[in-house]
């Protein structure tokens, strides 16, 4: 029985790790998940929040839902910011429990530029890096609506939302996080700058591909000024395939140099969402994480798809410092705990990530003793 458990425990994912100044317990990550519960007025964290990150603490580190930096940047119903005082204080809430439960936590920084809708901007034409569509859905409190082509930025309005990373990461520090992360995926402000098809600029902040990666290092350097150390991710993929989106050999190319790019800016990791496994279930590819672990000296969260034994093999080999986990985090809030105790895993319910109010949120119960033990 001795033998048995200390096998179990002595994992790669329960070893301690250090991801710039964040000290983990364990190398559990906690992925962003927006879950749309910011349902009353302001957009503000309320006491869900609490309770759904607090039940969480146990991992590692958390990453939050995406967050607005500001009301410009909003693209999804019932998501909550980080540039008001009242948001600040909902916050407040939130990492107070976490931190008294013995808990880490980041807040992730989010802008969707032209994947925005007027219906969130108040019947304003949303900004990106061009006047080009980018042929994406956008949910909007009407439902689902296609994005329009939107108005380019200028280039005081770049400088502005530069600065309002600035705030935002001021603004989480305030608020108690430990650091903050640069949500640079999907089809949103930060790819959409990356991206040739959508960035037709010719100035300095478009052109060849250095131009096209500089709001990112200028985002990343500004929310850095918030603390003294490291505390400020990135969450990059180059595998978001879309109309406009592709991850051909040029956008690796791109991601490639700009990966390199990012060793020399204070970063406190470098979170990767991979490509999707061939099939449900399937291991996650390897080579994806041993590309950008050869181009980036820092430490590295790998992401998509894993699971306990997946997430030990990839930390094993040396192509990750930690896994970050979505889906099994919904059902699983004791995540840390089943892996340690080898027990069998819950599945969330899809049809409740976005629909507000407690159920599918708050109220999945920790394993019991008798769980479903695997062994
Ligand atoms: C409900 C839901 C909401 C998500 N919201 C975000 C988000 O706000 N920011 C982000 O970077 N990724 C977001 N993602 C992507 C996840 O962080 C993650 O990359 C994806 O689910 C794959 O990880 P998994 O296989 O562990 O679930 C979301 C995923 C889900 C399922």
């Amino acid at each position: 029985m001795t033998t048995t458990c200390s096998t179990v425990l002595d994992q790669p994912l329960l070893r301690p790790a250090e991801l710039g100044d964040l000290q983990l317990p364990n190398r559990v990550v906690m992925a962003p998940m927006t879950r749309a519960r910011a349902t009353g007025e302001g957009l503000v964290p309320n006491g869900m929040h609490t309770d759904y990150y607090g039940q969480r603490a146990g991992a590692g580190l958390i990453i939050t839902e995406g967050t607005w930096v500001s009301e410009r940047a909003i693209g999804f119903p019932n998501v909550p910011g980080v540039y008001s005082e009242e948001q600040i204080s909902g916050w407040r809430r939130v990492t107070d429990a976490v931190h008294a439960l013995g808990g880490r936590i980041v807040l992730q920084l989010w802008h969707t530029g032209a994947a925005s809708h007027p219906d969130h901007l108040g019947g304003a034409l949303p900004a990106g890096p061009s006047a080009v569509d980018p042929r994406e859905r956008t949910y909007t409190p009407g439902g689902p609506k296609a994005t329009v082509t939107p108005r380019e930025m200028t280039i005081s309005e770049i400088r502005n939302t530069v600065a309002e990373y600035r705030t935002a990461a001021v603004n989480a520090r305030r608020a108690g996080f430990d650091g903050v992360e640069v949500h640079a995926l999907g089809p949103f402000l930060i790819p959409q700058f990356l991206n040739p098809r959508l960035n037709r600029r010719r100035d300095a902040y478009g052109g060849d591909r250095a131009g096209r990666r500089r709001l990112l290092m200028e985002i990343v350097d500004a929310a850095a000024t918030a603390w003294d150390g490291r505390r400020v991710g990135v969450r990059l993929s180059p595998y978001w395939t879309a109309e406009r989106f592709t991850a051909d050999e040029r956008t690796l190319a791109d991601y490639d140099a700009l990966v390199a790019e990012l060793c020399d800016h204070p970063l406190a990791y470098l979170h990767l969402r991979g490509p999707a496994p061939a099939a449900p279930g399937a291991a996650p590819d390897h080579d994806a994480f041993a590309r950008y672990r050869r181009l980036f000296d820092g430490p590295l969260i790998a992401n998509h798809g894993f699971g306990r034994e997946t997430g030990n093999a990839v930390i094993g080999a040396g192509l990750a410092d930690a896994v970050s986990y979505a889906t099994h985090f919904v059902a699983n809030p004791d995540l840390v705990a089943r892996f340690a105790l080898d027990r069998e895993l819950a599945a969330g319910d899809p049809g409740t990530y976005y629909t507000g109010g407690a159920g599918g949120y708050v109220d999945y119960p920790a394993s019991r003793w008798n769980d479903g033990v695997r062994r």
